[in-house]
């Protein structure tokens, strides 16, 4: 979040209006509303694009089935999508269709410029396509058939068809060098990193040119001069990203020139190859700039497989906010939803996150605090000439917070800029009990408001940097911190170097976060979670209640501390974590010491965390154990649990966040 740069552009995937949204067009377009929203707390110029991708034998089929022309088809999806968006407070600048006139003339502008200089030539073409997909299929990119069949879509597993036509080709072959120059000189521009790894293979292996145009099709962008051809779609919507600020208009150069090149592009893992190959191609014929970096998301699955309309498993956002609220679900699907993979839809871990994080941790604290200054008729606050040692340690760790999320942010990370800031809050919790304010209020009345005051330059804080994902719930707690939300401000800035000193109105408010019963039934749970029965785990350290009083008798051996000093315990932060296939207790995890690098563990703890709440989370770990294998996987250290036998395994997680990778002895 780089603040040398004042404007921010992102962008999300363009939607196939084929129904209305569901979770997972939503969780596209949420992350760049988070985005957003982030750098406009950081003081900058935003503008955030979204929209439809609406042309396409997909599209022109669907129509067809129920009879409409596909335009009038589109249009009576669009009212859904802007109304899902609304009720989310997706506060996008501008929504582009394809079916826009200026996106068609701008599209057609582009052809007759690349047509013209020659990246764009006539010739044919005779290969496998994937109609749902809109995109040939080669064998090396088809799941294996048998000899003779048709070919199959890696992405949708349907069975393709051949065609043959007359089309127009883009000379994506003459791109392959200076693309993987420009991965080997970015090697930042795609966020998860193995995600690029993917793709610098991909063009390693060979780039044939790219078909962009149908005869055998006519709802699409015609072709300029050859009217018998419509633009092939990806051609089409890629461009969306420049005809929406202003490519093929004259009197829009200034508009172009501010905001491109986009600064985040984000899509699903499906369509990576789409904005990491040909997208920068098109952009290189066109001498524009590379965006600065493409955030590549994974899939909401629902029983291990993509929520997705066509399978029938797809959920209701409308009905999920109206079941749950929209800021709550707005957090489950930024914090749960683990960016670098998959995540399991659940209802079960809606109500966790609302209950014991929303409602537990963090409304707890707003509504004590607001409790106690109400009560001892302390509501309006002023901060202490001289903080305490305890409070300076608090406001230290509240500057390290905000560096962290600006860092995380800037590298697409919401999920753990979110789990960063609740390490926040349960340090502000812990340093709310550990003064026992209710207590202190009764003979040190200054001691009492130095509490509330610290407690209360906190809460702005978290609510300042929660705001992006929750605006409407954060926006109220400021107020009644007497600090209203301030669109103008750059937050970011002034936190990171604010010492407390500002003054609060504090307001009692009605419940910030309601907690949830259980509503609905799992869905996608298929092997329950059963940690009272949780009894031994492979690969896991246990670490017993110590009993003090009868330890001489008790301990069977002791251990001299030269022993100890054997055993190199670290933090680490979980970053990417999986199952392990064949294995019903194994997962595995990608975990980040810091100076130490990132290191793969496998850990025996799947009954009691699935892999996408580990994310983000901190751990203990041994990193000096011998490496081992395990179900053919390296694992490269071992996590530390305590087991207790009623809540099972708890990760140990230091109180506050610390750097990855510091040692713990
Ligand atoms: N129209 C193209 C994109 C063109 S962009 C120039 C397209 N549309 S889509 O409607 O099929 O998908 C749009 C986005 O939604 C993709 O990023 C896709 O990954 C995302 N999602 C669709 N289902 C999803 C999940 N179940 N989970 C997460 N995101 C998924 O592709």
């Amino acid at each position: 979040m780089s603040n040398d740069c004042k404007k921010f552009y992102v962008t999300t995937p363009i939607y196939y209006v084929t129904a209305a949204p569901h979770l997972g067009s939503l969780y596209s377009t949420l992350l760049a509303d988070v985005a957003a929203r982030y750098h406009k707390i950081a003081g900058q110029e935003v503008f955030f694009l979204t929209g439809t991708d609406e042309h396409g034998q997909k599209i022109a089929q669907a129509a067809e089935k129920v009879g409409l022309h596909p335009k009038e088809f589109t249009d009576s999806f669009i009212e859904s999508y802007k109304s899902v968006w609304s009720k989310y407070e997706i506060a996008y600048d501008y929504f582009i269709r394809t079916t826009d006139t200026a996106h068609i003339q701008a599209v057609q502008t582009w052809l007759q410029r690349l047509l013209d200089q020659g990246d764009i030539y006539k010739g044919s073409y005779q290969g496998w396509y994937c109609t749902p997909c809109e995109s040939f299929v080669t064998e090396k990119d088809s799941i294996p058939v048998e000899q003779g069949q048709a070919l199959v879509c890696p992405d949708c597993h349907r069975a393709t068809g051949q065609v043959l036509e007359s089309c127009y080709f883009f000379k994506l072959s003459a791109y392959q060098d200076r693309l993987l120059d420009f991965y080997e000189n970015n090697p930042h521009f795609i966020t998860p990193k193995e995600r690029m790894a993917e793709i610098v293979n991909f063009v390693k292996s060979g780039l044939k040119d790219l078909s962009i145009s149908r005869t055998t099709i006519s709802w699409g962008i015609p072709f300029p001069g050859d009217d018998a051809h419509v633009t092939y779609v990806w051609a089409d919507a890629l461009n969306n990203y420049i005809t929406a600020v202003g490519y093929g208009d004259d009197a829009r150069a200034d508009e172009l020139a501010k905001w491109w090149p986009a600064d985040l592009q984000i899509m699903g893992k499906d369509i990576v190859r789409f904005h990491a190959i040909y997208w920068p191609a098109f952009l290189m014929a066109s001498g524009l700039a590379m965006p600065k970096k493409l955030l590549v998301h994974g899939w909401i699955k629902v029983a291990d497989q993509k929520m997705s309309k066509s399978l029938g498993n797809a959920v209701d956002p409308m009905q999920l906010a109206a079941d749950y609220g929209v800021d709550e679900i707005r957090y489950y699907l930024t914090r749960k939803m683990a960016i670098t993979q998959d995540s399991e839809f659940k209802f079960e871990d809606i109500e966790q996150s609302i209950n014991s994080e929303l409602a537990n941790a963090f409304g707890n604290l707003l509504n004590r605090m607001a409790t106690l200054v109400v009560k001892n008729d302390a509501t309006n606050l002023n901060a202490p000439a001289v903080w305490s040692q305890s409070s300076l340690e608090l406001q230290n760790q509240c500057k390290a917070l905000v560096l962290d999320v600006e860092q995380l942010v800037s590298d697409g990370m919401f999920y753990r800029a979110v789990a960063r800031i609740w390490d926040y809050i349960n340090l502000v919790n812990a340093y709310f009990h550990e003064h026992e304010p209710w207590k202190i209020v009764k003979h040190d009345r200054a001691q009492f408001l130095e509490i509330m005051s610290a407690a209360a330059h906190s809460l702005q804080v978290i609510g300042v940097l929660l705001w992006p994902v929750m605006p409407d719930k954060m926006e109220i707690m400021l107020v009644s911190l007497g600090c209203p939300f301030d669109r103008h401000k750059n937050y970011m800035k002034e936190f990171a170097s604010m010492s407390w000193k500002n003054s609060f109105i504090i307001q009692q408010i009605a419940t910030l976060f309601t907690k949830s019963e259980i509503k609905k039934e799992d869905i996608v749970q298929t092997t329950p979670i059963d940690h009272k029965h949780e009894q031994k785990v492979e690969q896991v350290a246990v670490v017993q209640e110590s009993k003090p009083a009868a330890i001489e008798n008790d301990q069977k051996e002791f251990i001299g501390i030269e022993d100890f000093a054997k055993l190199d315990l670290r933090i680490g932060t979980i970053v990417a974590c999986e199952i392990v296939t064949g294995s019903d207790k194994l997962v595995k995890s990608q975990v980040d010491f810091g100076d130490l690098g990132m290191r793969q563990v496998l850990s025996g703890i799947r009954k009691a965390y699935s892999p996408e709440n580990l994310v983000g989370k901190q751990a203990l770990f041994v990193v000096n154990l011998k490496p081992r294998k395990m179900m053919g996987h390296d694992s490269q250290g071992m996590m530390l649990l305590a087991l207790d036998e009623i809540a099972g395994l708890q990760l140990m997680s230091p109180v506050g966040h610390v750097k990855s990778g510091s040692k713990v002895g």
